[in-house]
């Protein structure tokens, strides 16, 4: 295991009242408040004037930033900073899920900073920021209590994670499963896909004598698997919703990664075809993650064996272990599939011609396994 220090500041608020507290929460922070929100499904549903109120009646002021798209862009973030500097905002109240909350991020930080900020999405490190509080409408991203950033700028289609550290986590998370009933079934696939996701990136590691991790990774997984074919039959089965939730913010918070390194790959490959195509994050996951997987299973097939036999119930066969890893992605296909997901770049619509391009911008990845250019094409065109 490998020596490490942790710090994690988010309070995390869970359940069916959690969100009374989101007035008095900020209040505790400040008292002019920038609310951001995305399209329409937090109007719609009544959560943005639920959220106003209980801000006013708790005596902030309000300003509102909406309309943040999926894979969040750089002009909106701007827009906020400037709002936040005319406005002298101090505090930030994201209500949404990844692309909200990566917004407001970038908007805290930029409120506080003389330059750029798309500067911290290469290489600059933020000092300080404004405090954010969340309010999580779809368990995916992690972001309500992650150490990380994802926002793209336009011009050149260059999607990427923020270089921050402890500090950009969120003051407070307010985590009510009920306000995730209102997803439609893709929204919540590519939720749980993006959680599989997070564990998985720091599951395949090159760091031995890591087994209480490997088995809180095992156990958030099938968890995840469980739980996202019971949502998909019953959409307001509250307990399953809740274990989504609940795993989302763990599978993200730095904990089962805690002593090793993770990878990382499927997700910058990932970002790349988002950057093309704006597709939903957790959809290229399932597209990236299995053809990922396929080409780097012989580097450690113990490891995958180990998957498969104790995520997917493939049965142990040390005699085989080459066979039992391939039955284990396999299954793991066969579950994005009963998800609804595709596991083909094509019907992301991106086709071979986009891959040199791709593979030259994400240019180098991983740690599991380092993948060059390359290597990096090979993994895309597996995944046609
Ligand atoms: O815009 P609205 O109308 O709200 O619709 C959203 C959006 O279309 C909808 N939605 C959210 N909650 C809903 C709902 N619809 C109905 N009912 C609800 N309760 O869902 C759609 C997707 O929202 P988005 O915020 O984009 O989803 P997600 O949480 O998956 O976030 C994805 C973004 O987070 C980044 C991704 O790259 C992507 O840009 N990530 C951020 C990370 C971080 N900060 O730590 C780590 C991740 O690996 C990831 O990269
Ligand atoms: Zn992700």
């Amino acid at each position: 295991m490998d020596d490490f220090t942790y710090r994690n500041e988010t309070e995390l608020i869970f359940g069916k009242q959690a969100l009374s507290c989101v007035g008095e929460k900020t209040r505790s922070y400040g008292d002019r408040a920038l609310v951001l929100y995305g399209g329409a499904s937090a109007i719609r549903s009544g959560l943005i004037s639920r959220v106003i109120l209980s801000l006013k009646q708790s005596g902030v002021e309000v300003f509102e930033l909406g309309n943040v798209e999926p894979n969040p862009k750089m002009s909106l973030a701007y827009r906020g900073i400037e709002i936040c500097k005319r406005e002298k905002i101090n505090v930030l109240v994201a209500v949404g899920g990844g692309s909200v909350i990566d917004t407001a991020k970038t908007v805290g930080m930029g409120a506080v900073y003389d330059g750029d900020a798309w500067d911290f999405f290469t290489g600059t490190q933020a000092a300080s920021m404004l405090p954010i509080g969340v309010v999580l409408t779809i368990p995916a991203a992690g972001s309500e209590s992650s150490a990380d950033a994802v926002m793209t700028r336009e011009e050149d289609k260059l999607k990427r994670a923020s270089c921050a550290g402890d500090f950009i986590r969120p003051r407070f998370s307010i985590l009510n499963p009920e306000l995730t009933y209102t997803l439609p079934p893709y929204q919540t696939a590519c939720g749980a896909v993006d959680i599989i996701a997070h564990v998985l990136e720091r599951y395949f590691t090159t760091v031995r004598g890591v087994d209480v991790t490997d088995r809180l990774c095992e156990g958030i997984v099938r968890s995840v698997v469980a739980a996202s074919k019971r949502v998909l039959i019953q959409h307001d089965d509250y307990n399953a919703r809740a274990e989504l939730m609940l795993a989302g913010t763990l599978a993200h918070n730095g904990i089962v990664g805690l002593g090793r390194r993770g990878d990382w790959a499927s997700h910058a490959m990932g970002h790349e075809i988002s950057a093309l195509s704006n597709a939903a994050h957790g959809a290229t996951l399932a597209v990236m993650f299995p053809a990922w997987m396929k080409y780097v299973y012989q580097t450690d097939i113990r490891r995958f064996a180990q998957f498969a036999n104790r995520v997917f119930d493939v049965q142990y066969m040390p005699w085989d272990e080459n066979e039992m890893a391939l039955e284990g992605i396999r299954r793991f296909e066969t579950f994005l599939h009963q998800l609804g997901m595709s596991t083909k770049l094509l019907d992301m619509g991106v086709k071979e011609d986009a891959i040199p391009l791709m593979a030259k911008k994400c240019h180098q990845a991983g740690s599991f396994v380092s993948l060059d250019e390359a290597a990096i094409a090979d993994v895309y065109r597996l995944a046609l």
